[in-house]
């Protein structure tokens, strides 16, 4: 494979395995790996930490677009924990932003027109050497328009919501499996109806279909087009 380095832009459906996919490729080819989602979270959690939201969930959003100046976000791997862990003005959130609480209030932040700019703007700064592997639901449309290599992911509903129900079980939650499925559809219709970089795919990018696909079966995938790609 050649030594060039591009950027791969990974955006899709919630649930489709799109971090766990992103990760694997940037390991296999020694890129940095960043989840814009977690931006999105860390900005929430910021929100809820500062009394941003009322006693029924709802945001204050110009308090929070005030605030944008003084959050900042930055990723760190934890050799100990060799994981990739966020970073909110300097302490680590990595735990706190994959709680109900934050997953709960997340959309409503991602809508708001100031913070997403304030987000692609980070992102771009963070990609601008190149060698990265981004995922989200905007990076092939917005943060890197011109990425080399673009995935859309995607899968089956129901399947989601059974790796989504696995994936609680396996952590101890106590869920209901219909409630899961209503819960994927529902984050659906909000990430590709929002007014602000609603999830769309690309007209250029690469759709992967991972419904009955092994995790290896996907790289394998990733390998075949990314070779395409580099010796263009
Ligand atoms: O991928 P995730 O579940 O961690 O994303 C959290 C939220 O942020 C979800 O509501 C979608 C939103 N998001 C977004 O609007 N744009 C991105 N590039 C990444 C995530």
């Amino acid at each position: 494979m050649s030594n060039r380095k591009v950027v791969i832009a990974v955006d899709g459906y919630s649930s489709c395995g799109k971090s766990t996919f992103a990760k694997a490729i940037a390991k296999k080819l020694g890129y940095a790996y960043i989840d814009s989602g977690a931006m999105y979270r860390a900005t929430t959690l910021y929100g809820l930490q500062n009394g941003m939201f009322d006693a029924n969930g709802v945001l204050n959003a110009p308090k929070l677009i005030a605030a944008l100046p003084h959050i900042s976000i930055t990723f760190r791997f934890n050799g100990e924990k060799q994981r990739n862990e966020t970073f909110l003005n300097e302490a680590c959130v990595e735990d706190e932003i994959r709680t109900i609480a934050v997953a709960d209030k997340v959309s409503r932040v991602a809508e708001i027109g100031e913070v997403r700019e304030q987000m692609v703007r980070l992102q771009q700064q963070m990609g601008k050497e190149k060698g990265i592997v981004m995922d989200g639901r905007d990076i092939g449309t917005v943060v890197f328009p011109d990425a080399e290599f673009k995935i859309f992911m995607t899968a089956d509903p129901l399947i989601r919501a059974q790796r989504r129900y696995d994936e609680l079980k396996a952590k101890g939650e106590e869920v209901d499996i219909n409630e899961v499925e209503a819960n994927i559809r529902q984050r659906d219709h909000i990430d590709e109806n929002r007014e602000v970089s609603p999830l769309r795919k690309a007209s250029d990018a690469f759709i992967l279909d991972n419904s009955h696909m092994t995790v290896e079966e996907q790289m394998i995938w990733v390998e075949e087009h990314l070779n395409r790609i580099l010796s263009n």
